[in-house]
C-alpha cells in the first residue's frame, strides 16, 4: 500500500468493455494507492446468478428488479498473504467463483440492461464510494454512477486482444474455449452493453482513454497510478 495517507483520498473511475483489463488494472491501482476496490460487474453477475438459480426469466424486468432489491451483497477484503481480490458474498454465501461461470457471463448483459436492477446496484455502489479513497470499475462509473470522480479512465483494446485475454483466463479456470466462440461472445456483450438505452457503455467526456492493446498490465497500472498521485497532491 505505497500511497496510503500521503494525499487527499480520491475517487477513481475505470470503465471500458469486457476484456480490456479493467479489473486486473483497477485492483492493482487500488492496492498501490492504498484504496478500496469495487468491481461493479461482479454485482451484476451476482444478481444474474441468483436469477438463474431461481429460474427467473431474464426478460421479466419486475421480477429481476425485486430480486436485486431483496439481495444482500457484501464485500470481504482479501486476507493478508492470500492471493486474489475481495470476496463477494450474496445473502451470506461466497459467490466469488460462481459468478465467473460462462452461464452467468452469457446472461449478465441481459440483466444489466434492466433499469430497476441498475437503480438498485448504483445506489449500493454510490454508498460504497461516498468516503472517497476508492477505485471503482465498470461500464458507467464515470458517466452515471460517480460523475464527479476526480480521476476517470476508459480502458479499451482491440477485439482480438480482448478475446485472447479472455481465452487465456478461461483456460486458467479449466474452461478452455474456441477463439471464434470467445470473440463472438465478447462482441455480443459489447453490442448490448453499448446499445442499451440506460447507462450505455461509453467514455465520460473527461476520461483519459487508454488503449491497452500490446501493453503490459504493469505499464497501464503505472500510467494510471502516476496520474492519480498527481491529482492527489493538488
Ligand atoms: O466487467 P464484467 O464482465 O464482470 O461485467 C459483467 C456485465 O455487467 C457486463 O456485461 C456489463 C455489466 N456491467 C454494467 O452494465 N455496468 C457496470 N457498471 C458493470 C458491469
Amino acid at each position: 500500500m505505497e500511497g496510503k495517507g500521503k494525499g487527499r483520498p480520491l475517487t477513481v473511475a475505470i470503465d471500458g468493455p469486457a476484456g480490456a483489463g479493467k479489473s486486473t488494472v483497477a485492483r492493482s491501482v487500488a492496492q498501490k494507492l492504498g484504496y478500496l476496490y469495487l468491481d461493479t460487474g461482479a454485482m451484476y453477475r451476482a444478481i444474474t446468478l441468483k436469477a438463474l438459480q431461481q429460474n427467473v426469466p431474464l426478460d421479466d424486468e419486475g421480477a429481476l428488479t425485486r430480486l436485486a432489491c431483496e439481495t444482500v451483497l457484501e464485500w470481504q477484503a482479501p486476507q493478508a498473504g492470500i492471493p486474489g481480490g475481495p470476496k463477494l458474498y450474496m445473502d451470506g454465501v461466497d459467490v466469488s467463483e460462481a459468478i465467473r461461470h460462462p452461464r452467468v457471463t452469457k446472461a449478465v448483459s441481459l440483466v444489466a440492461r434492466v433499469p430497476g436492477v441498475r437503480q438498485r446496484l448504483i445506489q449500493l455502489q454510490r454508498r460504497f464510494a461516498e468516503q472517497g479513497g476508492v477505485v471503482v470499475d465498470g461500464r458507467d462509473i464515470g458517466t452515471v454512477v460517480l460523475p464527479h470522480a476526480e480521476c476517470k479512465f476508459y480502458l479499451t483494446a482491440s477485439l482480438e486482444e480482448r478475446a485472447r485475454r479472455r481465452q487465456r483466463e478461461l483456460a486458467q479456470q479449466g474452461m478452455p474455449a474456441e477463439m471464434e466462440e470467445v470473440k463472438s461472445a465478447l462482441a455480443w456483450r459489447d453490442t448490448i452493453d453499448s446499445g442499451r438505452e440506460i447507462s450505455p457503455l461509453r467514455p465520460a467526456e473527461d476520461a483519459v482513454i487508454i488503449d491497452t492493446t500490446g501493453r503490459s498490465v504493469e505499464e497501464v497500472v503505472e500510467q494510471i497510478y502516476s496520474l492519480c498521485k498527481e491529482k492527489e497532491a493538488l
